[in-house]
């Protein structure tokens, strides 16, 4: 999606060789017309597909989430990573390991947001090693929810989560794939 290659270009920033900083208009600070355009582009690509929630990971997948949500007109449910006090209810729980900052979350949604009657979109704002929409998609495979696909905003393309995902057969669909950082500088695979 061009505005937002555009937007990475200029606000983007690049740390280590293999972290982006985008806290601009995606993980701190929030750009709602970005946002907006990123959730007209992805409603457009599975309006047809009979979606019934879109299921994303707090905190920084919510924003594109609720856009996405918006467009198709259906609930948007995100996991926590800590139970919450009100949380009393069952829950649908699964393990996301970071390699980024080496920590271990739980993370769940309780099990009356999804059910096997669901056709679902998982959402997340970065794609590196795959193992949060993995996690995501354990949580949709325990409540016999169907994924039609995962929606990434921007896919770090040099790390392992695509090919991850792929393997075990699920559709991943990105708005920015990033093929390199390397020496300051972000390119792009452009399709
Ligand atoms: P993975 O889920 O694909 O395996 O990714 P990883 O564990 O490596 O990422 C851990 C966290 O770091 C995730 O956020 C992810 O969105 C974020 N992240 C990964 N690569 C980048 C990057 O290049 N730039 C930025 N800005 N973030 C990146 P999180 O822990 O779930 O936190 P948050 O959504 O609450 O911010």
């Amino acid at each position: 999606m061009r505005e937002l290659l555009d937007k990475i270009l200029q606000e983007g920033t690049v740390l280590e060789e293999d972290v982006l900083k985008v806290d601009s208009f995606l993980t701190h600070q929030v750009d709602p017309e970005l946002m907006s355009l990123i959730g007209k582009e992805f409603a457009s690509r599975y309006q047809d597909k009979g979606i019934t929630k879109v299921v994303t990971i707090e905190s920084s997948g919510i924003a594109p989430a609720v856009f996405i949500g918006l467009e198709l007109g259906i609930p948007v449910i995100f996991a926590r990573k800590q139970k919450s006090l009100t949380m009393n209810a069952e829950l649908l729980t699964a393990e996301v390991y970071s390699f980024t900052k080496q920590v271990t979350n739980n993370i769940s949604i309780s099990t009356k947001f999804l059910t096997e009657k669901d056709n679902v979109l998982v959402v997340d704002d970065f794609l590196a090693n795959g193992q949060a929409a993995l996690g995501l998609v354990e949580l949709c495979r325990q409540a016999g929810a169907s994924v039609e696909a995962i929606n990434i905003v921007i896919e770090k393309s040099f790390q392992s989560g695509r090919a991850l995902l792929e393997e075990k057969g699920y559709r991943v669909d990105s708005l920015a794939r990033v093929k390199s950082l390397k020496n300051n500088q972000v390119s792009f695979i452009e399709d």
